[in-house]
């Protein structure tokens, strides 16, 4: 038995808000999907005529909003009117790393998790399915099944309203989020009433194969989506671990990971070292995993997460030192060009990007930086580095140095250094010749993304650093 679910709202047009409930409208063309948000900006963004304007870039977006928009899909600001027409509300807002009082540090703060369940309370009418999508830490579902219990005992004598709770964790990566989405490799529904888990399959059914989706408990599937991303997490610090031990002995990263990917046991993904990784996720899931495990008294396996932390940041701190060796030990009144921000390619998003560690790293020591992303706005880069830096408490000024570059000839004109941190395929066609005229001699080269091909640079008179290439001269120079 299952429920007839005929209008679905999500609560959170974001990341990962806006593109699953994009991909659930095209595919379920009977449903009406309501995107609801309290950023009137953001929902504005989502109803710009002009596709260029949407508030998330990810490739193959535009068309689906096209199709869609204003026929089954729709985004609005009206909470309280999205939620109680809706059978179905998917809960998808952020919920970020607390910064004070219990737990600060590790623990994600629920508070708009919270704020979303009030208002499911308050707002619905007669049953509704209450479905978490954001990424959450263990035993969430308890905290919004608290709240929307006990606002079932108050209304009991007004009204009828009735609540189950499943957790369907996203796991769509950004910048292939509507692939992702589209082909997912499995569907975790958790949950206890059967009805309102068939309701939620029946949605899916329409373009997923059934024997991708998997029924579990509601706690199985919120350790899942933490379990998946710390593994994930765990293979790149892993590699990145192994790129510094290939620029001591003189082996390629690059060659080490094919081979040991190619053993079907390991598999091939996940093993390209770079930057350290970064995107809303990883670092907040581990934390979280951290924390729980704390919580149970479990010291040692909270050691042994934390460790993938504690190397992704070494990764950041090392790549500068790097940086900075290779300048002369100093990077005052340098100027260092900066190719990519966001902390992976094809998206805009910034969030725990390995740039803003290491751009704020490089302003310490004195650089002057000229920055260029092919989708990340100036504003953004600036308000990442200026919150950085207050979070780290840094008291100086660098504002005045950090700078947009509209070009790749305006960002190496004068350059010392340039720095490559997104793995944006535009890059890759970057005519490194004319750069090298623009550049102050002797200049250098970064490339933390395995993006140059060492063979176009045999004549060149450029220094070039491959992370992780120990075969390179310039790496041991
Ligand atoms: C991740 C999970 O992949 C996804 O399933 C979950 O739903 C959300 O978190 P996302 O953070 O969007 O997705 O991107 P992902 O592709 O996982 O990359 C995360 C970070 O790891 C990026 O900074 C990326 O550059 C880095 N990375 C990834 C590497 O450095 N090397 C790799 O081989 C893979
Ligand atoms: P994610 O990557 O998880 O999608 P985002 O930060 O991109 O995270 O999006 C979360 C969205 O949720 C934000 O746009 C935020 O304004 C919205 N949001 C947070 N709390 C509420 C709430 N109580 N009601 C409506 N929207 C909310």
């Amino acid at each position: 038995m299952s429920v007839a679910v005929k209008t679905i709202c999500c609560i959170g047009a974001g990341y990962v808000g806006g593109p699953t409930m994009a991909v659930i409208a095209d595919k379920c063309r009977d449903l009406k999907v309501i995107v609801v948000d309290l950023n009137k900006e953001k929902i504005d963004s989502w109803n710009n005529e002009d596709l260029s304007k949407l508030p998330i870039y990810e490739p193959g977006l535009k068309e689906l909003i096209k199709r869609c928009r204003g026929k089954n899909l729709f985004f609005s600001t009206k909470v309280k009117q999205s939620i109680a027409q809706s059978d179905m509300v998917f809960i998808s807002v952020n919920t970020p790393t607390k910064q004070s009082g219990l737990g600060a540090g590790e623990a994600s703060d629920l508070k708009y998790i919270e704020s979303s369940a009030r208002s499911i309370a308050e707002y619905a009418i007669g049953h509704t399915i209450v479905v978490e999508k954001s990424t959450i830490p263990v035993k969430t579902a308890e905290v919004i099944k608290t709240i929307l219990i006990s606002s079932q005992n108050d209304l009991k004598k007004k009204s009828s309203k009735s609540f189950s709770v499943l957790s369907n964790p996203e796991f769509l990566a950004e910048g292939t989020a509507i692939d992702d989405l589209i082909n997912p490799s499995r569907v975790l529904i958790g949950g206890e009433s059967t009805s309102s888990i068939n309701a939620l399959v029946n949605i899916y059914k329409n373009w997923v194969d059934e024997e991708k989706i998997i029924k579990t408990n509601i706690w199985s599937s919120e350790l899942s989506k933490l379990t998946a991303n710390a593994f994930l997490a765990q293979r790149v610090s892993s590699i990145n671990s192994i790129s510094a031990l290939c620029e001591k002995t003189g082996a390629d990263i690059s060659e080490v990971a094919k081979a040991v990917g190619m053993d079907y046991r390991i598999g091939k993904n996940f093993l390209k070292s770079g930057p350290g990784f970064g995107g809303s996720c990883f670092k907040k899931d581990i934390l979280n995993l951290v924390y729980i495990c704390k919580l149970y008294g479990l010291n040692e396996v909270a050691n042994y997460w934390n460790e993938v932390l504690e190397i992704n940041h070494w990764q950041q701190n090392r790549l500068t030192n790097i940086i900075l060796k290779k300048l002369f030990n100093t990077a005052t009144n340098k100027k260092i060009g900066i190719l990519g921000f966001s902390f992976k390619a094809n998206t805009n998003d910034t969030r725990e990007s390995p740039a803003i560690n290491i751009c704020t790293n490089l302003l310490i020591d004195g650089a002057n930086l000229s920055i260029y992303d092919p989708k990340v706005k100036f504003q953004e880069i600036y308000n990442n580095l200026k919150d950085f830096k207050n979070s780290e408490d840094i008291s100086f000024n660098y504002e005045d140095r950090i700078c947009m570059a509209s070009s790749y000839e305006e960002l190496a004109n004068g350059a010392d250094a340039i720095l490559i941190l997104t793995e944006w395929n535009e890059f890759k066609k970057i005519q490194w010749s004319k750069i090298s005229k623009l550049m102050r001699k002797p200049s250098w080269i970064f490339d933390c993304r395995d993006i140059i091909d060492l063979n176009d640079f045999v004549e060149s008179d450029l220094n070039i650093w491959k992370l992780g290439f120990g075969s390179n001269v310039d790496n041991l120079k």
